[in-house]
């Protein structure tokens, strides 16, 4: 499975030939300068909840890669709103099947609102599982004991976790979130974007380690294989 880091909590996917984005946040973050938005591809696009830093290249990727959008039921109705065609809405649940695998909303503990202030459903994590392998992508969220039902529905091959603090888990209460998931191999993510989220990454791998699972950073732009990491 390949996966492609582009900075804050943006990720691509590729599960059975389909190009899956997550939580687009490129052009305003400084970081990530050497990407170009109009090189990325995707099928779909997954928006964990409707803050800035997750959304702001949404609009533009979508209409240029006329990819199917999916977020909660609000989310869904702003993307049509903003002219978006194609849209998938859901909300915490059940497992809703695409033609790539399987996909559950699950809780985030968080807020979402869109950058306009207006209503943005509940922010979610999501469980993909498919024949090419599982993930949890766990989106904005602090540790919740929520997190101990994944293992029930999917054995993860990896997890994409946010180890920055102050808005979300740090890296520390990633550690023992992994050990509720059940999952020894973690990308971590939403970390030294901004200020108030800075981190000392050689600790956080260092704290990883010492709990017997590797913590993977790629860099902005870097495509790695998390299940043959
Ligand atoms: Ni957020
Ligand atoms: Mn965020």
């Amino acid at each position: 499975m390949k996966f492609t880091y582009f900075g804050q909590a943006c990720f691509q996917v590729e599960i059975n030939n389909k190009k899956i984005l997550f939580d687009p946040f490129i052009t305003p973050n400084p970081l990530a300068k050497h990407i170009n938005i109009d090189e990325i591809k995707a099928d779909y696009i997954f928006l964990s909840h409707g803050h800035g830093d997750h959304i702001a290249d949404l609009i533009a990727i979508a209409k240029r890669t006329k990819a199917t959008c999916v977020g909660a039921a609000e989310v869904a109705t702003w993307f049509g709103k903003n002219g978006i065609e194609k849209t998938h809405p859901l909300n915490h649940g059940g497992p809703v099947k695409f033609d790539f695998g399987n996909v559950r909303a699950v809780n985030a503990i968080h807020s979402s609102s869109f950058p306009d202030g207006s209503y943005a459903g509940n922010p979610f994590g999501f469980v993909f599982t498919s024949t090419e392998g599982n993930f949890y992508f766990a989106g904005d969220t602090a540790l919740t004991m929520d997190m101990q039902l994944i293992p029930r529905w999917a054995k993860l091959n990896f997890a994409v976790l946010p180890i920055g603090g102050n808005y979300t888990m740090d890296a520390a209460d990633a550690v023992i979130a992994a050990d509720f998931i059940n999952c020894d191999t973690i990308v971590g993510v939403h970390y030294n974007t901004f200020e108030l989220i800075k981190i000392d990454t050689e600790k956080a791998i260092a704290d990883f380690k010492a709990a017997g699972k590797n913590l993977l950073l790629p860099a902005i732009g870097e495509m790695i294989n998390p299940l043959t990491p």
